[in-house]
């Protein structure tokens, strides 16, 4: 899903180059109003990936960013079967890796959600990290098996 028709349609056009238009689909929405929606009619996933724009493109709205990655990220974990995966991610250097995990982590504990880290990783090497340069870290992606706390 995602909030762009351009984005979906894109998509959706290459779902048909592949030929998975059968297996896959796409939706327009927002998802602040869709998980919540989702959650409502009790759907459940074995695999939910969050890759959301940076929610903050400076240090002055980090806080407001971090209730956008809490929301999406306990709304996501909610969402996946009982011993599925979430796969997530920011994009924002100004949400650092430190902060990133925390917010997870606060997110998972609010859903009352155990997390079991499968993977940890930033860019690609196409974008290098340069250390001269702190803004060039900006990508943070985990995967975590989840699971229901007993
Ligand atoms: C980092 S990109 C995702 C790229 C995608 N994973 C891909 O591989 O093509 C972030 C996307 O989030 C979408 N977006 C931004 N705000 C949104 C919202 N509130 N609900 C749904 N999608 C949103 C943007 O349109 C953008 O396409």
């Amino acid at each position: 899903m995602d909030a762009s028709q351009p984005a979906v349609d894109q998509a959706a056009k290459n779902a048909v180059l592949n030929g998975l238009q059968d297996r896959v689909h796409f939706q327009c929405a927002d998802v602040f109003d869709l998980l919540p929606k989702l959650e409502q009619e009790g759907g459940k996933f074995d695999l939910v990936i969050l890759d959301p724009p940076a929610f903050t493109k400076s240090r002055n709205s980090v806080k407001n960013a971090v209730k956008g990655y809490r929301e999406i990220n306990l709304r996501g974990m909610k969402l996946v079967k009982n011993g599925g995966y979430l796969a997530t991610c920011s994009c924002s250097h100004f949400m650092d890796p430190e902060l990133f995990t925390k917010t997870i982590r606060e997110a998972a504990a609010n859903v009352h959600r155990r997390l079991r880290q499968a993977e940890y990783r930033t860019q690609a090497s196409d974008h290098p990290i340069l250390w001269a340069a702190d803004e060039s870290y900006y990508l943070k992606f985990y995967i975590f098996q989840v699971c229901e706390e007993e």
